[in-house]
C-alpha cells in the first residue's frame, strides 16, 4: 500500500481537525473569496477549510489522499447541506483527471506539504490554476519552537530514520525551497510572497488529554509510540509530549487547552 495513504489514514484525524475549526475559518476569511470561485481545497482532510470556502460560496472541490477522510467530509457537507462542496480521493503530486488552469485559487493548509515528490506538487498546483488565479499554502517551518513543528521533532526522535531520497514535508516551510520548486514549475519569483500565521488548537480538556488525543488518533504521533513501544521509550515520549503541551497551552483555565501554533502562507500569484 502507498505508504503516504497508509500514514493519513491510520487513527482518526477527524478528531484532531476538530481542534482546528475556528484557525481554518478564521484563514478562509482573509481569501478573499466570492461567490462562484472554482476553489481546489488539496490535503484537505475532512473540510476544515473547504467547508469555510463552501460556506462563503465558492464552488469547492476537497481532494484528499486518505479515503476516510473524504468519507468525513462529504458526510460533513452533506450534514450542512452545502451541495457545492464535494470531496474526492486523489494524491497532490499527481491530480490526474483535474484539468489544466480549472481553479480560481487552490487552498492547501498543512495538506499537499505531505504529499512525496514537491517538484512535483508545485507543478501540479500551477497546472491547474487558471492565469491570473492563487495558490495558498499553510506550511509548518521546521524547528519552529511552537507545537506541530515541536510535535514533528520529538516524534522524528523516536521513528527510524526515513528511507534514502526522503524530503521531509517541513522543507515547505522554508522560504527558499518553496521559491526553488515553483520556480521550476514556471512561476517568477516575485509572484511568491510569504507571511507568518497562527493556527490554534482548541480543545475542550486538559493538555495531556490533547496529547492521549495525538497518540491515538493523529499518525505520525501513532507511528512515533509504535516505535517507542519497541524501544521501551514510550514513557520518554509521553513525557516530553505533555511537557510540550503543558508549556504551550494559553487557557486561563485548567480543564482546557488553546495552544497557538506558527505557520508559514505562501500566496503564489498564477500569470
Ligand atoms: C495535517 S492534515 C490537514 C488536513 C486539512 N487540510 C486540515 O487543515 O484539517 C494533512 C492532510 O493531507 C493529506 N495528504 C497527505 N498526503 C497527501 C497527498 N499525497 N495527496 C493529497 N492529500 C494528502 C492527508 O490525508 C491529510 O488529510
Amino acid at each position: 500500500m502507498n505508504p503516504n495513504q497508509a500514514l493519513w489514514e491510520k487513527g482518526d484525524f477527524t478528531r484532531i481537525a476538530a481542534t482546528m475549526r475556528d484557525s481554518g475559518d478564521a484563514l478562509v476569511d482573509k481569501l478573499g473569496i466570492r461567490k462562484g470561485f472554482k476553489v481546489l481545497d488539496l490535503g484537505c482532510g475532512d473540510g476544515t477549510t473547504a467547508i469555510p470556502e463552501a460556506k462563503r460560496g465558492a464552488d469547492v472541490l476537497g481532494v484528499d489522499i486518505a479515503r476516510n477522510l473524504v468519507a468525513a467530509g462529504s458526510r460533513r457537507a452533506q450534514e450542512l447541506g452545502l451541495g457545492n462542496c464535494k470531496f474526492q480521493e486523489g494524491d497532490a503530486s499527481d491530480l490526474k483527471g483535474l484539468p489544466n488552469r480549472s481553479f480560481d485559487m487552490v487552498v492547501t493548509v498543512f495538506g499537499a506539504m505531505f504529499a512525496p515528490k514537491p517538484f512535483d506538487v508545485a507543478k501540479e498546483m500551477v497546472r491547474v490554476t487558471r492565469p491570473g488565479g492563487r495558490i495558498v499554502m499553510g506550511n509548518w517551518i521546521p524547528n519552529d519552537p511552537t507545537l506541530v513543528a515541536q510535535i514533528l521533532k520529538i516524534s522524528s526522535a523516536f521513528t527510524p530514520p526515513p528511507p534514502e531520497g526522503f524530503v521531509s514535508p517541513m522543507t515547505w516551510g522554508v522560504e527558499s525551497s518553496v521559491v526553488e520548486r515553483f520556480v521550476a514549475a514556471g512561476i517568477p519569483a516575485e509572484n511568491i510572497t510569504f507571511a507568518r500565521d497562527t493556527f490554534t488548537f482548541n480543545f475542550d480538556g486538559t493538555p495531556e488529554d490533547l496529547v492521549g488525543h495525538f497518540r491515538d488518533y493523529y499518525g505520525p504521533t501513532m507511528n512515533a509510540f509504535e516505535a517507542a513501544q519497541k524501544s521501551g521509550r514510550v514513557p520518554d515520549l509521553q513525557r516530553q509530549l505533555e511537557d510540550l503541551f503543558k508549556a504551550q497551552n494559553k487557557s486561563p483555565r485548567k480543564d482546557l487547552t488553546s495552544i497557538p501554533a506558527t505557520f508559514l502562507r505562501v500566496t503564489v500569484l498564477v500569470a
